[in-house]
């Protein structure tokens, strides 16, 4: 009788274990991530890179101003060939310092709201753009770096 009860106790504390765990996509990226980042991303990213993340429509085509336009961040412009360190520090300090039109966000977002951000990104890249990202870079995304 004693032997059960261990036993018993014993399942419960290892499935209390399992649900403390927070559940992860299979790109490391919690629910709670996926779902932060993509209401930041609207709210601060979304005039210029679009809803969808898809980029301004002619972003390979310098403006009048000489600048570029927004690329996309869906997995089909270049971000998924950057180290996601690299993406994070472009976030952090925009590219007005080195001639682009990106503002920084370092005051206005903290690093885990970056992460996140960046979480909601690649979760929604294709298959192949993602699988390439984490051969070349690992399994980083959701702030796994
Ligand atoms: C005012 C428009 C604007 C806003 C707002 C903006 N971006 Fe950008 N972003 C750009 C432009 C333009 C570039 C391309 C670099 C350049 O020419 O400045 C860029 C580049 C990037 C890149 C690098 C992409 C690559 O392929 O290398 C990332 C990542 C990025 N932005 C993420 C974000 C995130 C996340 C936000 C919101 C927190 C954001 N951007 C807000 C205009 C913007």
């Amino acid at each position: 009788m004693a032997k059960w009860t261990i036993l018993v106790l014993h399942a419960l504390s290892i499935s209390a274990v399992a649900a403390a765990e927070p559940a992860v996509n299979d790109r490391g990226v919690s629910f709670e991530q996926f779902s932060r980042g993509g209401q930041l991303f609207q709210k601060h990213c979304a005039e210029c890179h679009g809803a969808a993340a898809q980029g301004a429509p002619d972003w390979r085509t310098r403006g009048p101003d000489g600048r570029y336009p927004a690329p996309p961040l869906n997995g089909t412009g270049h971000a998924w060939h950057h180290p996601p360190a690299a993406l994070a520090k472009t976030i952090r300090d925009g590219t007005l310092a080195i001639g682009g039109s990106m503002p920084s966000w370092k005051d206005e977002l903290a690093e885990d709201d970056i992460q996140a951000i960046i979480g909601w990104l690649v979760s929604r890249w294709p298959a192949e753009a993602y699988e390439a990202w984490e051969r070349k870079f690992g399994k980083t995304a959701g702030g796994r770096e």
